[in-house]
């Protein structure tokens, strides 16, 4: 068996639903993903049933979240553009503020005329990073926002060349911007959206060859990437009407590792993509004690019985895939080892940065 240690990852995107839709997934089931996945560290959207855009809503999500979580779990704030006076009261509970200028899983979303204000109000209150949701034409009109306002600015799940165009020439002319990708943009088409049908859909939808290559040509511009674990069940998914996300949290690691052994990707890459940059975008303390054990001679096939994730699927069923998490401590505490979760309920930390 060859072994080999790496710090424990942190993914700064993730959707745990909890509370108002735990059919979905819950604070337990999804740490529990999240470990089994190799991260010790994960952040929360505000994208709840009842969106998280007051103080209130903020400190009854934690408290549940102490209660269940078994990794370390911090938060993002929410805004539709309306409640500006909540956020000097919010900004020390959160690692950041979430906009959605695109429909997506629930109606937390902005409009254009209430950006400004927004941005320059969290500005104001705090240097925590602003994350936005901006398909295709939006990133532009927002580089514009961020170079006037000069506060930091994540764009989640890049997607399409055009997008990363933008953001390598706002980054070179110094405009504070940094953006991610998912897994599933990075190993997934949309020729997969045929085979995959509701399983395939979520926002940003997946996108061309030619924007895979292209996201691929230029990682060394992306900062991180992020699963966007949006998970839903398979009933809803195959219902009437499309409800848009997909669970990611226990494949991204082993997706990354397979590329590792495929020369796509070295290791390093997983470190920064993974560990470094989270940490420093969204000010996230490590710890040498919190650690992950990866086989990497071991290959396996992606099956929907050996996940932790409420929802139950994933759209990389089926796929084989080599390297496998096999322990993870945090704070010098196992927590996972052989596929089984060994962290207790309520035993992560909570993240507040103040
Ligand atoms: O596909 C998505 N699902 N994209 C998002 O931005 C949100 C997410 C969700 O919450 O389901
Ligand atoms: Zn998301």
């Amino acid at each position: 068996m060859s072994l080999i240690n790496l710090p424990g990852l942190i993914d700064p995107h993730v959707h745990l639903r909890d509370p108002g839709q735990t059919e979905k997934e819950d604070f337990y089931a999804g740490t529990c993903a999240a470990i089994a996945g190799g991260y010790t560290t994960i952040i929360d959207m505000p994208n709840n049933k009842f969106p998280i855009t007051t103080l209130e809503r903020l400190e009854e999500k934690i408290s549940i979240a102490k209660r269940k979580i078994a990794c370390d779990v911090g938060f993002y704030f929410g805004s539709a553009g309306d409640n500006l006076d909540e956020f000097e009261k919010a900004k020390d509970k959160v690692l950041g503020l979430k906009l959605y200028l695109n429909q997506t899983t629930g109606n937390l979303l902005i409009f254009k005329n209430l950006l400004e204000k927004t941005f320059y109000a969290w500005s104001k209150s705090c240097s925590k990073p602003i994350l936005v949701h901006a398909e295709d034409k939006s990133v532009e009109d927002l580089i514009n926002i961020v170079k006037k306002i000069n506060t930091p600015t994540h764009f989640c799940h890049i997607s399409l060349k055009s997008e990363l165009k933008m953001i390598i020439d706002a980054k070179e002319k110094g405009i504070p911007v940094t953006c991610g990708v998912t897994p599933h943009h990075l190993f997934l088409t949309e020729k997969d959206v045929k085979i995959l049908g509701p399983f395939g859909q979520m926002k940003p939808p997946l996108s061309s060859k030619k924007d895979q290559d292209f996201l691929w040509k230029y990682l060394r511009y992306i900062d991180v990437v992020e699963s966007d674990h949006a998970p839903h069940t398979i009933d809803e998914k195959r219902g009437k009407g499309t409800v848009f996300g997909v669970p990611g949290l226990e494949t991204t690691l082993p997706l990354l590792l397979t590329a590792v052994s495929e020369n796509r990707l070295i290791f390093d890459d997983i470190i920064r993509l993974c560990h470094t940059n989270p940490s420093k975008i969204f000010g996230i303390k490590t710890d040498s004690q919190t650690k992950i054990e990866i086989d990497l001679q071991k290959s396996y096939i992606i099956n929907r019985k050996s996940l932790f994730t409420k929802c139950g699927w994933s759209p990389f069923e089926g796929w084989k895939l080599k390297g496998k998490v096999k322990r993870v401590f945090i704070r010098g505490e196992k927590v996972f080892e052989d596929e089984k979760i060994l962290a207790m309920l309520g035993s992560g930390e909570t993240i507040m940065n103040t």
